[in-house]
């Protein structure tokens, strides 16, 4: 049968999950010589989230997951296909999609892991959406999950202030009308970039060794200020683009979710679009930077507080490693 021309992928439901423990700036302070004033300052970060041992991000992603199935009250051998956007995967391989494919008991799904750090699931949930409209899957999960703990050096003040663990997982499903959902976006990459955020150390260029621990290679490494610099405008730009080529004008976006990295840069693109504060998620104060996770927990934290209703012009924005950025615009849907 012909598809519907229109059909587009909409959200359906939000799951999240944030490990137990609680790591404060004032904790940091007795690491590494920082300030609370100067991280809330420059960050606005106050705290964030570390798993417990033993906890990594299949487990993460597992109960994002699992959260999201209880609120839309479906079964997992319901879901086709489970896509975890995930730079710091349970190992190398098999995909932390297939473990938690597992975990979830969801026998009929296949699954793959998606590596673009901070956008991750901006590409994640793009790739899902066209699985929806190609009406090749009927239920797709997008899960954003990072451990970032796993990853950063604490004697690092520069980075081990910045990041936290989470998940969250949202479902596609058809919008055969074609008026909600995934209604435009823009990804892009930049490798140019590579060398200033990335974790040499691990893979097939600088295999596990004695030197590349002694070298510290397995731990995030950044140049803040040059993924500043970056970032600042590119997520901007791509923001702007998006909002443009929809015609949506300040007053026509009920909610912005940008990556939560640095409330600076997050004010940089909400100032481009001329957006109040009411119109934007920000929520980097207790969570810090999850990588993949940052935008999926922002909308799970915006239905929470009841920030989100049909109709909802949405528009998402990341920058991260590669560089990779991008910008979604959608039209919010009934979630559960
Ligand atoms: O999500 C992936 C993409 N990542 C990003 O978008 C992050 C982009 N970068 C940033 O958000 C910012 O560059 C940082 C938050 C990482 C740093 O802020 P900044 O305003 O760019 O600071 P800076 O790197 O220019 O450093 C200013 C000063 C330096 O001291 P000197 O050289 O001026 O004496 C740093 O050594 O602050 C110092 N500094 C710190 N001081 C206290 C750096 N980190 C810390 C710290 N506590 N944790």
């Amino acid at each position: 049968m012909p598809l519907p021309p229109n059909r587009t992928a909409k959200i359906t439901a939000v799951g999240k999950y944030l490990p137990e423990r609680v790591i404060t700036n004032f904790d940091l302070e007795k690491l590494v010589d920082t300030t609370d004033e100067w991280i809330r300052t420059r960050t606005g970060i106050i705290e964030r989230r570390q798993v417990g041992d033993g906890e990594a991000t299949s487990h993460m992603a597992t109960a994002a997951a699992r959260d999201l199935l209880e609120k839309r009250q479906i079964d997992p051998e319901e879901i086709d296909c489970i896509i975890v956007a995930t730079v710091t995967p349970d190992m190398f391989f098999p995909a932390t999609a297939c473990l938690v494919q597992n975990n979830l008991g969801a026998s009929r799904a296949w699954g793959y892991d998606l590596s673009a750090a901070c956008s991750g699931f901006l590409f994640a949930l793009d790739a899902g959406a066209r699985m929806i409209e190609s009406g090749s899957s009927t239920k797709v999960m997008v899960i954003g999950a990072d451990t970032m703990s796993s990853i950063i050096d604490y004697t690092d003040r520069a980075t081990c202030v910045l990041f936290g663990d989470g998940a969250g997982a949202v479902l596609l499903e058809a919008c055969e009308e074609g008026n909600e959902g995934i209604l435009d976006s823009i990804l892009r990459c930049d490798g140019s970039g590579a060398e200033y955020l990335c974790m040499e150390g691990g893979g097939s260029l600088h295999p596990p060794r004695a030197e590349t621990v002694a070298g510290k290679k397995h731990y995030l490494y950044q140049d803040g200020r040059i993924v500043f610099k970056y970032a600042i405008k590119l997520m901007a730009d791509i923001t702007a683009e998006v909002a443009q080529r929809n015609g949506l004008k300040s007053e026509d976006i009920q909610l912005f979710i940008p990556h939560q990295a640095n409330q600076r840069i997050i004010d940089a693109s909400v100032e481009r679009l001329g957006l109040r504060e009411d119109q934007v998620l920000s929520n980097i104060d207790y969570y810090a930077n999850t990588t993949a996770a940052t935008i999926p927990l922002g909308m799970a934290d915006a239905v929470e507080q009841g920030r989100l209703k049909p109709g909802d012009n949405v528009v998402l924005a990341a920058f991260g490693a590669g560089f990779t950025w991008g910008g979604i615009y959608l039209r919010w849907s009934e979630v559960f």
